[in-house]
C-alpha cells in the first residue's frame, strides 16, 4: 500500500472537528497540499454521505474521514447518575426559563454502520479517536488499500494501535484542544505534547503525527525536532470564515489566554479541553454519566443555550493556544502554515 505522507505536498492535516470543521475547510486544506480531516464521529450514515459526497465535489485530493471508536457505555450502572443530572439540569433550564425537552433516550450512531460507506465512497484515508478499530473494520478498509490512522495520548495506547494494524499514529498532547483521545483504563493520562512525541516515536516503527497548542514556527518546529513526521492543527482553524464557529465563540476564543481552558468532563462524559465557563464549574465534583450518555443529557441545554447567545452553559473546545487563532479563510491560514513548513524545513 503507498504510504500516505509521501502523497502529500505537506505533513500539515487539518483537525477533524466535530461541530466547526465543514467540507469546504477540508478541501481547502487538502487542495493546499494536506491532509483535511473531514468528522464523521458519531454521525447517521444518510449525514455521513451527505458530507463525504459535499467534500469530494470540491476536492479531487486526498482527505482523511474520522470516527469515533469509543466503547459502548453500561445503562444500568450509569442509571443513578442520569437521573441526578436529568434533575441538575432541569433546574438549570428553569432557572434561565428556557423551554426545553429533557426526554431521555439513549442512542449512539456507531462507527461500524460507517464502514461500507466509506470504501464504496472511495475514501483514502480514515482516522480514528477515543479507541480503536475493531479487526473486522481493520481487515476490509486495508483490503482497499485506506490509510488508518488512531490517536494516542500516551505510549501505551500508540502501541496498541500500532499493533491493530494502523498506518500511523496521531500524538494528542495534553495542549490539544477538544476531547481527549484516551482509551486506556486508569489515569487520565496529561503527557504535554513534547515529552508524549519523545516517548511515542521510540516505542513505535510507524510515523508520528503531532498535534497539541501547534501554530507558529516555535511548536511545528519543535514537534519535528521531538521526531513528529506531520503535525495536526486544530484550533488554528476554528476561525477560519468557512468553519461552523459562531460569531461569540470566535470573539471568546480571541480573547483566551493559555490560562483560559481547562480539562472537564461536564458536557460529554468524556475529558475534554475548552473554556471554562458556569456549567464547568457547577458541576465539578458531581458523578457526570459516561460518554457519550452526558453528551445526550447536556444537548438540548447546549443548543438552547447558543440559541441564546449564552455561552456558560455549552462547550466552546478549545486548545491552550487557541487564542493565537487568526481569522482568514481556510486556504490563507493553510498558506500561513505551509510558510512556517518551509522556513522550517529550509
Ligand atoms: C473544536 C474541536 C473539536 C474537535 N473534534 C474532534 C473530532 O471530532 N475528532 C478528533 O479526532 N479530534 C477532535 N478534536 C481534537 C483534534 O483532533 C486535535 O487533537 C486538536 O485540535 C489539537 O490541538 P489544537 O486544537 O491545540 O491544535 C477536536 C478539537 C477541537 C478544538
Amino acid at each position: 500500500m503507498p504510504s500516505l505522507l509521501p502523497r502529500l505536498w505537506y505533513p500539515i492535516f487539518l483537525s477533524p472537528m466535530l461541530g466547526v470543521v465543514t467540507p469546504k475547510m477540508v478541501a481547502g486544506v487538502s487542495e493546499g497540499g494536506g491532509l483535511g480531516g473531514l468528522p464523521l464521529g458519531g454521525l447517521s450514515r444518510e449525514k455521513a454521505h451527505q458530507l463525504i459526497t459535499e467534500t469530494k465535489k470540491l476536492t479531487n485530493k486526498i482527505f482523511a474521514v474520522n470516527l469515533f471508536t469509543n466503547a459502548e457505555p453500561d445503562l444500568d450502572k450509569n442509571q443513578e447518575a442520569i437521573d441526578k443530572m436529568r434533575i441538575f439540569i432541569s433546574e438549570i433550564l428553569v432557572q434561565k426559563k428556557w423551554a426545553g425537552n429533557l426526554d431521555f433516550e439513549y442512542h449512539f450512531y456507531s462507527y461500524p454502520d460507517l464502514i461500507d460507506l466509506i470504501i464504496e465512497e472511495g475514501v483514502q484515508a480514515v482516522s480514528f479517536t477515543f479507541g480503536m478499530l475493531n479487526e473486522a473494520s481493520v481487515r476490509k478498509l486495508k483490503a482497499h488499500n485506506i490509510s488508518l490512522i488512531g490517536t494516542a495520548t500516551c505510549a501505551e495506547e500508540a502501541r496498541l494501535i500500532e499493533s491493530s494494524g494502523a498506518d500511523m499514529i496521531v500524538a494528542q498532547g495534553i495542549e490539544a484542544g477538544g476531547h481527549r483521545a484516551t482509551f486506556v483504563d486508569g489515569e487520565l493520562p496529561q503527557i504535554k505534547l513534547i515529552p508524549l512525541l519523545n516517548e511515542i516515536t521510540k516505542t513505535v516503527k510507524i510515523p508520528v503525527v503531532a498535534a497539541g497548542g501547534i501554530y507558529d514556527e516555535s511548536t511545528m518546529n519543535a514537534a519535528f525536532q521531538a521526531g513528529a513526521k506531520g503535525v495536526q492543527i486544530g484550533s488554528y482553524f476554528i476561525p477560519a470564515k468557512e468553519s461552523l464557529a459562531s460569531d461569540t465563540y470566535r470573539k471568546i476564543l480571541k480573547g483566551s489566554t493559555e490560562n483560559s481552558t481547562t480539562l472537564t468532563k461536564s458536557f460529554s462524559g468524556r475529558w475534554a479541553r475548552g473554556i471554562k465557563n458556569e456549567f464547568i464549574k457547577m458541576t465539578e465534583g458531581m458523578d457526570v454519566p459516561d460518554y457519550p450518555i452526558q453528551n445526550i443529557l447536556t444537548r438540548e441545554m447546549r443548543n438552547l443555550a447558543k440559541s441564546h447567545n449564552d455561552y456558560e452553559y455549552t462547550s466552546l473546545w478549545a486548545g491552550q493556544n487557541a487564542g493565537f487563532a487568526k481569522t482568514g479563510t481556510t486556504s490563507q491560514i493553510m498558506d500561513e502554515l505551509i510558510h512556517i513548513y518551509k522556513t522550517i524545513k529550509h
